[in-house]
């Protein structure tokens, strides 16, 4: 029986969290070893299925990994390395897309399983393709797989049509072994950019204009292994701060960067709670009641994403109706339905999830179709009359480590079960 949450609604939580380290950096950062041969180390890694995952396959490319602490990992990176992926890992997780830049850098070739379908709808990879390809890759796709071959390595300039997150993050990691220089222009400015640039600087990387639309990498012939510390999660810290606005609570997230959610505090400050900044923590005391609010989402600096599911099940009790409209991925709806069977005045249209505030909503069984979907359950859970059992929570923990355990401490009621069956 899989992983399931037991969650009493109506509690006000109440206390602090610390913001762990973010996965979307980590993951990358694990890639990003695969640079450099020696040991590298890195602190603040968030103990999550993603992260298993990512460790899976660079250990499939031959390097080996210790946790050396709760949150420290060392790796240590061959000098030689396989040049496939195993489609048994890559399936769990399509962050591990993230191992072409740096395979194709270091050896000239990768063979990598194309990540294949997403519970958020279609996700391309041409931009990650093309960005190789202008460095001077050639790939092709047979069977299920990609491959890239390259025997030179030429720096470019190199226009995305979108700033692809991911893709930046390819092409950065392949450009900095390339020959010359490379500019990516409208580039994605995702703090995790920042925090991949940071450790490639490390690294002995040349890299300039990271957290800009464009970033210029001179390649160098020598990268050496570093220690980084892991940037601080602002998707963990902003479902946290949503549970709190949500549940009328007074919680303080801390060890955090406040610049990475400024439109996320700007959302819940429209919606009539108070939040207060300090150089590293955010406290969000929440209202009686929210008030409705329209939230669009947009890459960085716009608001995340990965947090409108939480807005939605914030505003699925706020006083008016609020239209909530995802502008990233075509399907990052399936928890809607979940939150319809909670009581929530919910429907999509298209792009758009339009969200009449109700004055309850009444625990159920549910269950999380994706990873933050599954928080945005959890609040709901949290905001519920009753008890909610949330099955599938194995979405969950692929990016928040210890979730139950964090939110007990703020006062919520929570447990992990393994034993529940169909209600
Ligand atoms: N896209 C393409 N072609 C490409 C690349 C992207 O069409 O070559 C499209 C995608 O299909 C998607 C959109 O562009 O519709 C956004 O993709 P992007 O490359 O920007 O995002 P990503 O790298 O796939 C990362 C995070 C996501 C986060 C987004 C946006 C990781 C592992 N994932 O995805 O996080 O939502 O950036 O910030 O870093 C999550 O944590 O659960 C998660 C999905």
């Amino acid at each position: 029986m899989p992983d399931a949450f037991v969650i009493e609604g109506g509690a006000e939580l109440r206390g602090t969290i610390e913001a762990g380290g973010a996965k979307n950096s980590a993951t990358k950062l694990l890639a990003a070893t695969l640079l450099a041969p020696g040991l590298h180390r890195l602190t603040r890694v968030p103990r999550l299925a993603d992260v298993e995952a990512m460790l899976d396959v660079i250990r499939h490319l031959g390097a080996k990994t210790t946790w050396m602490g709760p949150n420290v990992l060392e790796v240590d990176c061959p000098d030689e390395l396989g040049i496939e992926a195993p489609y048994a890992a890559v399936r769990k997780m399509r962050a591990s897309t993230a191992v072409l830049g740096p395979l194709v850098a270091r050896t000239g070739r990768a063979r990598i399983p194309l990540p294949g379908g997403c519970n958020l709808g279609h996700r391309g990879i041409d931009l990650h393709q093309k960005g190789l390809e202008r460095l001077g890759a050639k790939i092709t796709v047979a069977h299920g797989f990609q491959e890239a071959y390259a025997d030179d390595l030429k720096g470019c300039e190199i226009e995305l049509d979108y700033p692809s997150h991911g893709a930046t993050e390819t092409i950065m990691m392949t450009a900095v072994r390339s020959d010359g220089t490379t500019v990516i222009r409208n580039a994605s400015r995702e703090p995790e950019i920042e925090d991949l640039a940071g450790y490639l600087i490390r690294m002995g990387a040349r890299i300039s204009g990271q957290g800009s639309s464009e970033i210029e990498i001179t390649g160098v012939t020598d990268l050496r292994p570093a220690t980084f510390e892991v940037m601080p999660d602002r998707l963990e810290a902003g479902t946290y701060l949503f549970a709190g606005a949500a549940t009328s609570g007074d919680l303080t997230v801390t060890n955090l960067v406040p610049q990475h959610l400024e439109r996320v505090c700007e959302k819940l400050t429209e919606c009539g709670h108070e939040v207060k900044t300090t150089a590293t923590e955010i406290r969000v005391r929440g209202a009686r009641r929210s008030k409705a609010a329209d939230v669009s989402t947009l890459p960085y600096p716009g608001f995340p994403t990965d947090l409108q599911p939480l807005a939605v099940a914030l505003l699925t009790r706020a006083d008016g109706t609020s239209i909530v409209t995802e502008n990233i991925f075509d399907g990052r709806f399936m928890f809607v339905d979940e939150l319809a069977r909670m009581g929530a005045d919910v429907h999509t249209e298209g792009h758009y999830v339009v969200v009449k505030g109700t004055d309850e909503l009444t625990g159920a069984p549910i269950n999380a179709p994706d990873l933050r979907a599954g928080a945005a359950l959890v609040v709901a859970a949290l905001m519920a009359r009753g008890t909610t059992i949330l099955e599938d929570v194995l979405n969950v923990d692929r990016g928040y480590e210890n979730m139950e355990g964090r939110l007990t401490t703020v006062g919520a009621s929570i447990r992990r079960t393994t034993t529940v069956g169909v209600m």
